[in-house]
């Protein structure tokens, strides 16, 4: 097999596939290089970062606990700055949940074992606003969908989607095969997207997401006439919801993302291979997709996902006006520990809390296990929870502005 390898390794290189640097090293050696060969990576090349998702055990289940068993006990150590996705329950009040403690037991071991590899607890998929935040042009090992989608797009840096442990191999390598979004031409713009709205709503951001999803497949969009005035929640509502639904790692946005300062440069001097038009009736037609129904009981509102900012939350606060959640109805708001604990501070949390809001720390409806929970039917604002409510929840899912979201939790019913 050796005879066939393209990749080419340098001498410390050679020196970890060969176990002199441990077997760690080797075995994170060993599953890079049968990757890069596999896929026609040319070198391995240095990382800044990685982020990891086999920090949730709905992901990693009992083997992911074996693996990084076998990790600690021969001594692995990430060597870049590394951040975890959700776990699977809320690490400090997962018993306030229908959690089985012996599913929580399981959860907080892998979280121990993440530690012990430094990998730090964030336990949240939007590391990249304050904790763990690349450069322009650096290449990452990230493997979290929409993080992948927003460091490539809004940063600029470089990262393929990867699975599980190939993440985290990188991690402690270091390194990462050179394929992929990793160079240059591969991030080439290749479908020029012309919004045509008089407005684009809060709203709009996870519709176009879901366009852009299901109609690019692995080609990269340019976006062309897009508003001026975007904030950061508005564009992780984009790249979550094309890579929930389809293979969307990277978008460019004219004059504003990084590697699209003109058309010109988006397109490396080429043409467009396809242009097309987005207007109201397109996002329409998106949106009637998103939900498996329209309107009804609704018996579960979630919020943040991808997780929640502090200033989403606020907005939340403020459309309750005071008023509470319907009885019966589950509302969440799914956040990392960090924002929970600025809430904490402002009083947001205390004042979510009287309306009757859960907010849930270091998962989120996707990571947690709430199949056979029961409910029937999940309102949200999200494109990428719309996606998997179906699946991971087992109930109806209807799309819906923030408005609208919170207007459901108080009626208990969507209109
Ligand atoms: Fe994050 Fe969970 Fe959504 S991991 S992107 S809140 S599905």
């Amino acid at each position: 097999m050796e005879g066939l390898r393209h990749l080419f390794l340098n001498k410390e290189e050679e020196a970890d596939l060969r176990g002199d640097h441990g077997e760690a090293r080797r075995i994170a050696m060993s599953v890079l290089t049968k990757l890069g060969d596999s896929l026609g990576a040319d070198k391995l090349i240095p990382i800044g970062s990685a982020h990891v998702v086999e920090s949730s055990y709905q992901v990693a289940c009992d083997a992911g606990i074996e693996i990084l068993e076998r990790l600690v006990s021969l001594g692995a150590k990430c060597s870049v700055p590394t951040t975890s996705d959700p776990a699977a329950i809320d690490l400090q009040n997962w018993m306030d949940l229908r959690i089985p403690e012996e599913y929580a037991r399981k959860q907080l071991r892998l979280a121990e074992l993440l530690n012990r590899l430094d990998v730090a607890p964030t336990f949240t998929c939007t590391p990249y606003h304050n904790i763990n935040v690349p450069k322009f042009g650096e290449h990452v090992a990230w493997s979290e969908s929409n993080a992948v989608a927003y460091v490539n797009s809004i940063y600029g840096a470089r990262t393929n989607r990867y699975p599980a442990y190939v993440d985290l191999f990188a991690a402690i390598l270091g390194k990462i095969p050179r394929f992929g979004l990793h160079l240059t031409e591969n991030r080439k713009g290749k479908v020029l997207v012309k919004l045509d709205l008089a407005h684009v709503l809060d709203s709009d951001y996870p519709i176009l997401g879901t366009y852009l999803g299901l109609e690019m497949g692995e080609r990269v969009p340019v976006i062309t006439n897009f508003p001026k005035e975007v904030t950061g929640d508005q564009l992780k509502a984009i790249g979550a919801a094309g890579a929930a639904v389809g293979a969307l790692s990277l978008y460019h946005i004219e004059g504003f993302t990084p590697e699209a300062r003109t058309l010109e440069e988006a397109f490396q001097g080429d043409e467009p291979e396809e242009k097309i038009a987005v207007d109201r009736s397109t996002l329409q037609n998106v949106r009637d997709k998103m939900s498996t129904v329209t309107s009804g009981d609704v018996d579960i509102v979630a919020f943040g996902c991808p997780h929640a900012s502090i200033f989403q939350m606020r907005k939340i606060l403020d459309l309750f006006k005071g008023r509470r959640v319907k009885k019966g109805v589950e509302c969440w708001i799914c956040t990392n520990r960090l924002t929970k604990s600025l809430a904490d501070d402002i009083g947001y949390s205390e004042r979510l809390s009287s309306s009757g809001v859960r907010i849930i720390c270091d998962t989120c409806c996707n990571d947690a296990p709430i199949k056979g929970w029961g409910f029937k039917t999940m309102a949200t604002d999200s494109g990428k929870f719309a996606r998997y409510a179906p699946i991971n929840a087992d109930a109806d899912v209807v799309y819906g502005s923030t408005e609208e979201c919170v207007e459901s939790a108080v009626r208990g019913e969507f209109e």
